[in-house]
């Protein structure tokens, strides 16, 4: 009895240590691949953003795409192939940051998956941000 009560810890531990690195290697990834252009908070100063927040882009993201496996799809084939036709956000905010360069060679599909189930856990939901996808509608 008290042996498994011991393996049983040991066992949920041991799930939750494995989760937590999966958060914070995803999370490392997207700082390593992402985070250069697409900012995880909104700076006070707009004007030095070379492209949308990530909130937004996954607010917009969700708008469109409403499960989950859609989602990291569309970003992990957006990533590695841009398209303007394929884009979710705003028109205006593709005439102002210009269309994202493919990522292909920078980050692998593997990692893109990681990161994009990341992105859909962490942001764009109710509430965060300002307002609707302004992010991405900014001039
Ligand atoms: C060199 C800068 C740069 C890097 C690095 C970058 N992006 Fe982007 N990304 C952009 C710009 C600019 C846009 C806005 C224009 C557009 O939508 O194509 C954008 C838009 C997006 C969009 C929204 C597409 C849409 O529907 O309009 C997604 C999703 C996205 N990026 C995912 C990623 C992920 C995931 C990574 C990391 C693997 C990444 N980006 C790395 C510049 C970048």
């Amino acid at each position: 009895m008290k042996f498994k009560t011991t393996l049983l810890i040991f066992g949920a531990t041991l799930l939750f240590t494995s989760s937590v690195q999966a958060q914070t290697s995803a999370e490392a990834l997207f700082e390593a691949k992402c985070a250069s252009c697409h900012v995880k908070t909104r700076p006070s100063d707009i004007s030095t953003l070379v492209a949308p927040p990530i909130m937004g882009v996954a607010r917009h993201v969700k708008m469109t795409y409403k499960t989950k496996e859609e989602a990291v799809k569309f970003i992990t084939e957006y990533t590695l192939d841009p398209q303007e036709s394929k884009a979710v956000c705003m028109p205006d905010k593709l005439k102002r940051f210009g269309l994202m360069p493919s990522q292909k060679g920078n980050v692998s599909k593997e990692e893109l998956t990681t990161i994009a189930g990341w992105i859909y856990d962490n942001f764009g939901n109710q509430g965060q941000g300002q307002g609707r996808g302004q992010a991405c509608k900014e001039k």
